[in-house]
């Protein structure tokens, strides 16, 4: 059935001196030497970290795998890549997102690898596992992580959108800090990431829509039995994958991405599922661009009732039924005639699937609401586009809204500024934060739905339009602008706003404005001056030089598309 030789074969099935150093120090690990003669090696790309509690579960994950690639007759070995936590990583985890992908695609292909299981969880994990496996094109399917189980807190349910929710009440004076660190060990009570429709859950969803994972891997919580059982079967489908030589580039079509974008808007996923899925398009080569995302998003309702757009968790989804069922309930709009990693359909993988609580997942004649997933603005404020995700608002009139800018030059300016007493401004006031997009901050960090101003809030005002080239975290909320490109750092005319501009925003028309003359803006940018963020070594100076604006998916440009799976030389 082998349709050519192992890749593999070009390390372990060498004879001489290179076949000796290939196979001799591997077994001092205890394999048998029958092993090395022509088992399909299949490795798992492990992003468990201590440091990522999200991950924090991944090593007992990466056994149940083994289990299965032992089980189908593969040869398992677990390798380890740099791991991006959301949680402690200073600026930014999506810092390091690229980083991360390069180690990814370099440890694939370096090594001999047939096929290889990636292991995501938190956030950034798993676009930078797939970005990087993309880019070699093996046999791949992902694993997730799973959600934690939903948090408890004096007897309700709580979850990483109450985060927000709860630094509010705070900073009102409405709870004491013995509270907050009550909540803080009532929220995260069992392994896995966050429970809400966040950009974790978003992004195992954005894999399971895609294609790279078994049906309901989606949603299984992290402490579930069944997260073993997935991780165990996709140990055993691996194997059958590399002797059928399916590879990534087979299953990630136009149509899945096309697939992903309307599930990810039935589902409520996060913002930033278009900077990571944008990223992957470029990677294996596909054309997707911000047009794509709101052509697709426009018509879809939301059917899927979690935070932060609606009420409930991830456990709560796996419960009624999990992503298959709004795949199955979507099968009239995407295309459902397309391969998956197991070889069926994405038709065939949702036909048995049974909704068990229409509270949780909705029906298209029967949403969870009527607004839509994801809208791109446009406009000499964001040539190139902005992105609002409607069901996020708080105050739904605020899609037609023009007023008067309340400009911070950066995260500074607007830590310092914005309880200024002496700053004038209302409801009506557009809040826009620059220099927070991905060559700005640099790393494009989650501070887009910036604090509504106390005096505001005591007067009840719960949410204004916020305009910002950053983003926001996927269990934010609130009339949120983000990913302004080009952002604030090259010029764009996000760069040239000031106090008191009015700004015009219109979702219906997908228009985002300044109002302000061209020969005004024309003399700002003469005067305009680029930053000095005073990064001249390492890392983040080869990002600052190369990383792409967010409506590209703010990859490097030197890492689109992919070098293949071949390394012609030996190592000695
Ligand atoms: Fe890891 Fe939310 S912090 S998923
Ligand atoms: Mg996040």
């Amino acid at each position: 059935m082998d349709k050519k030789e192992l890749r593999s074969r070009g390390w372990f099935g060498k004879s001489g001196k290179d076949g000796f150093i290939y196979r001799a120090w591997m077994k001092n690990q205890g394999f048998p030497a029958d092993e090395f003669e022509g088992r399909p090696v299949i490795g798992i790309c492990n992003t468990f970290s201590e440091l990522t509690p999200c991950n924090g579960h991944f090593r007992e994950l990466a056994e149940s795998v083994k289990r299965g690639v032992w089980e189908a007759g593969g040869f398992p070995l677990e390798f380890p890549v740099m791991s991006l936590g959301e949680t402690l990583i200073k600026p930014t985890a999506m810092l390091y997102r690229n980083l991360a992908s390069m180690d990814v695609e370099e440890s694939i292909r370096a090594n001999p690898i047939d096929g290889v299981v990636l292991l995501c969880g938190c956030d950034k994990t798993t676009p930078s596992l797939v970005m990087g496996a993309s880019s070699v094109d093996i046999p791949t399917i992902v694993v997730s992580g799973g959600p934690m189980l939903t948090g408890r807190y004096r007897g309700k349910t709580i979850g990483t959108s109450d985060v927000w929710r709860f630094s509010e009440a705070y900073r009102q004076g409405q709870i004491s800090q013995d509270e907050l660190t009550t909540a803080e060990a009532c929220m995260c009570r069992s392994s896995g990431h966050c429970a809400v429709m966040g950009t974790a859950s978003t992004m195992a969803c954005m894999v399971e829509a895609l294609g790279l994972t078994l049906p309901e891997n989606a949603a299984i919580p992290a402490a579930d039995s069944r997260r073993k059982v997935i991780a165990h079967l996709s140990g055993r489908r691996i194997v059958d994958m590399v002797k059928e030589d399916l590879r990534l580039s087979q299953v990630l079509t136009r149509q899945a991405f096309e697939n992903a974008i309307m599930l990810n808007a039935a589902i409520g996923g996060s913002t930033n599922f278009v900077i990571h899925l944008l990223a992957i398009a470029g990677r294996i080569g596909v054309e997707l661009n911000l047009d794509d995302f709101d052509r697709l998003s426009a018509q879809v309702p939301l059917l899927v009732n979690l935070q932060p757009s609606g009420g409930y968790f991830m456990e709560d989804f796996y419960y009624a039924g999990g992503l298959p069922v709004v795949i199955k309930e979507m099968l009239s709009r995407i295309h459902g005639d397309i391969i998956t990693v197991n070889g069926k359909t994405v038709a065939e993988n949702c036909a048995t699937a049974e909704c068990f609580d229409p509270e949780v997942i909705g029906s298209l004649e029967k949403p969870v609401k009527e607004l839509t997933g994801l809208v791109v603005v446009k406009g000499n404020l964001a040539e190139n586009g902005a992105v609002l995700k409607p069901s996020a608002s708080l105050k739904p009139e605020l899609m037609q809204h023009r007023g008067p800018a309340i400009v911070f030059e950066d995260i500074d300016h607007y830590k310092a500024r914005l309880d200024d007493p002496n700053l004038e401004m209302d409801e009506n006031s557009v809040l826009v934060l620059k220099n927070v997009g991905p060559k700005g901050y640099p790393g494009m960090p989650e501070v887009g739905n910036m604090s509504i101003p106390k005096r505001l809030l005591e007067k009840g005002v719960m949410d204004m339009v916020r305009i910002s080239d950053g983003r926001m975290s996927g269990t934010g909320f609130g009339t949120v602008v983000l990913h302004v490109s080009p952002e604030a750092a090259v010029g764009g005319t996000f760069a040239l706003v000031q106090d008191g501009d009015m700004i015009e925003l219109d979702v219906e028309n997908r228009r985002l404005h300044l109002d302000v003359s061209d020969e005004e803006l024309a003399r700002r940018r003469a005067n305009w001056q680029p930053l000095d963020l005073g990064y001249d070594r390492g890392y983040v100076n080869l990002y600052i030089k190369h990383v792409t604006q967010s409506h590209e998916g703010a990859d490097m440009d030197f890492l689109i598309g992919g070098s293949g799976d071949v390394v012609t030389r030996d190592s000695h």
